[in-house]
């Protein structure tokens, strides 16, 4: 395997730190203007010059992966039930873009590949993995997830993250050449630490309110990249900045441009 090969095994720097800002993220695309993960709030995030969106992935019945956050479908589609008990044929024919907005009407619950195809030339890709069935069911989801961005020759331009250590461990598994995230909700951080040592992680995913300066320089002691969840008020943008923190997950990515902005100009 050569240096160039985007499906080299990680580098626990690859997601190190930006210079003159930090990464920014659209947090299920730029689902503050749009409906969330779906090919519209995609297409907008990348207007507004995300360079990198947050997705949340689902297995369905009959093994597809598809975009989607919630576990059911009421609160973002026309439909009702459990996401992961339906076919993708069925999941497809659902509106998932009207309950937001008439404008958006007749868009469809995405696809991975879709998402790849329309993503990866443009922006990297923060994978969140998401199951809640069977242990055998997350594995699944990890493989298949890793399995279709490693036929693209793209392991160098994603990081699959989860809050079940199954599906990471699994990603893991998959390939060594996987770019994982610990997606981590709340103190102590201790098992963090040990399953990104574990892994070979490249980056910690904590939620904004958790993040302290001790904890981003840990972070950095230990080789992780720090991206945090969810950050939508531009003052916490330029406070978390202010920590030396590798990405912040918006559902503004305009926001995320314009702090950049700032703290790139002349005092
Ligand atoms: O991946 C970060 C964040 O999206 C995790 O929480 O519920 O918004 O998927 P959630
Ligand atoms: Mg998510």
């Amino acid at each position: 395997m050569s240096a160039a090969d985007p499906n080299a095994p990680a580098s626990p720097t690859s997601g190190g730190p930006q210079a003159g800002g930090f990464l920014r993220i659209a947090h299920r695309g730029a689902s503050a203007e749009c409906p969330e993960n779906t090919l519209a709030a995609f297409r907008r995030a990348l207007e507004l010059d995300a360079q990198m969106i947050e997705c949340d992935l689902q297995l369905t019945a009959d093994g597809h992966v598809v975009v989607f956050h919630d576990w059911t479908l009421e609160r973002t589609s026309n439909g009702s039930g459990v996401v992961r008990e339906l076919t993708l044929a069925a999941l497809r024919r659902l509106d998932v873009g009207a309950w937001r907005d008439r404008r958006y009407a007749g868009e469809r619950m995405p696809t991975l590949e879709e998402t790849l195809e329309l993503v990866l030339p443009r922006a990297q890709l923060n994978l969140e993995l998401k199951s809640r069935g069977s242990r055998e069911a997350a594995q699944r989801l990890a493989q298949a997830a890793v399995g279709a961005v490693a036929a693209r020759g793209a392991l160098d331009r994603v990081v699959f993250s989860s809050f079940d250590p199954v599906c990471v461990e699994a990603a893991r598994s998959a390939s060594d050449a996987a770019r994982i995230g610990i997606l981590w909700d709340a103190p102590p951080f201790d098992r963090a630490w040990q399953l990104a040592a574990a892994l070979g992680a490249v980056a910690l995913h904590p939620r904004a309110s958790t993040v302290t300066p001790a904890l981003v320089r840990e972070a950095h002691e230990r080789g992780l990249a720090v991206y945090v969840w969810t950050v939508n008020a531009l003052a916490d943008m330029l406070r978390l900045a202010g920590y030396g923190v590798d990405g912040l997950m918006s559902d503004h990515p305009d926001r995320l441009r314009e702090a950049v902005r700032r703290l790139s100009a002349p005092a």
